[in-house]
């Protein structure tokens, strides 16, 4: 899938753009705050009706005391198809529109994807487990409807189960009358749980082999290891049969009833469980240096560009915001060979002219020079 072409109005420090000429791989160049981010994040509105940066509307309205309203517009391809989508910001409002009717970020997942790399994904390394598990959860949405199925389920049972929960610690029902309730959920509950921790394992495995590769073609070391483990109350579970995995998450949630009760909520479960990010047997929140980790996670996320290829015989595009501060030349280096051999659309930003030399040659790269709301 490519973007074609880019319509700005009033997005945040953009007056107007309009830009048609987008080539495979795009560089937009310039000093820090003039604009590169911003162009990164109407691209992913384009695609995606969202905002990476978790933007509200009245964030994106550009900040001029006469602006009311705000548009992306962007042409999109995909195999042999090319849609319209335009995002229309007002102050406490978004709309999105696809080719001329309104639709919303769902929809827009079902067709369109894109991965992106920015100074915030690094919190998937450094913060809580609920990052991480939100990096492989929203993944598995995306490349599989089963899987994505069990984990709407799995949500649903985890809020019936809440609400009783709450219920019975607030005395809007007996504990006898919640017990009963929970114990008839509890066969659904394990089961769904069960098979949302088999979906992200299988996750996991598929992806990290693609991860591993990249991570070692970036540092030229191949006996750099990294790998994921998943963690169910701090074991390492990522080879637990799902035999095991039932057999724990239901004496878990026995052993942990009276807590539950006690505080009215489900402390058993996938929403409790951890995802390491392993190098060369360390975890790699205490063991990496700040350029390892951003590394890794960029190798994770080129992996979920080649595995989205294995699914839909398509490359998402890969937005890529300040990918190489923190790297030294030879890593920036070789995360440019390593996007020369990847088909996908990518747009990247940088304050650095220096990477562009490579790409030039191929004549695949098109520069452009953001200066204060400008393309030049
Ligand atoms: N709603 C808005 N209206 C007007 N200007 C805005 C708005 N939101 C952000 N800006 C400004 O846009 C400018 C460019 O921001 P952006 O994040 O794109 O910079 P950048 O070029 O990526 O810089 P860096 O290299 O430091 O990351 C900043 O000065 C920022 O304050
Ligand atoms: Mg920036």
């Amino acid at each position: 899938m490519r973007l074609e072409s880019l319509k700005l109005r009033n997005f945040r420090n953009f007056i107007e753009l309009e830009c048609a000429s987008f080539l495979q791989v795009n560089m937009f160049i310039g000093k820090n705050a003039q604009g590169k981010s911003n162009i990164l994040e109407s691209i992913n509105f384009a695609l995606s009706g969202e905002s990476f940066r978790g933007a509200k509307s009245s964030e994106i309205l550009r900040r001029d005391g006469a602006v009311t309203n705000a548009v992306v517009e962007g042409s999109v391809s995909r195999l042999s198809s090319t849609d319209k989508i335009v995002c229309d910001f007002t102050n406490d409002n978004k709309q999105i529109q696809l080719n001329g009717k309104n639709s919303s970020k769902s929809k827009l997942r079902q067709k369109y994807f894109s991965v992106i790399f920015c100074p915030e994904s690094l919190s998937i390394v450094k913060n809580g487990p609920a990052e991480r598990r939100k990096f492989f959860d929203d993944f598995i949405d995306v490349i599989s409807i089963e899987k994505a199925q069990i984990r709407e389920e799995y949500v649903r049972c985890i809020a019936s189960r809440n609400r009783v929960l709450r219920n019975a610690l607030f005395g809007k029902m007996s504990h006898k009358e919640a017990r009963e309730v929970l114990d008839s959920l509890q066969p659904i509950f394990l089961q769904l749980a069960t098979k949302l921790v088999s979906a992200r394992v299988e996750t996991i495995k598929s992806i990290t082999p693609k991860a591993q590769s990249i991570f070692k073609g970036i540092f030229k070391n191949p006996n750099v290891d990294i790998s994921v483990d998943y963690v169910i109350s701090q074991q390492s579970a990522i080879a637990w049969s799902a035999n095991q995995v039932y057999d724990r998450l239901s004496a878990r949630s026995d052993d942990l009833r009276e807590a539950e009760q006690r505080v009215g909520q489900s402390l058993v479960g996938p929403h409790k469980h951890d995802v390491r990010f392993i190098v060369n047997g360390h975890d790699s929140r205490h063991y990496c240096s700040q350029g390892q980790q951003r590394a890794m996670i960029l190798a994770y996320k080129i992996a979920q560009v080649l595995q989205y290829y294995e699914v839909y015989k398509e490359y998402p595009v890969l937005l890529l915001d300040d990918v190489f501060s923190e790297l030294d030349s030879e890593r920036r280096k070789s995360i440019l060979e390593i996007f020369k051999e990847i088909p996908a659309q990518i747009f990247l930003t940088t304050t650095d002219i220096e990477e562009r030399k490579d790409f030039d040659k191929k004549k695949r790269i098109k520069i452009f020079k953001v200066k204060d709301g400008i393309i030049e």
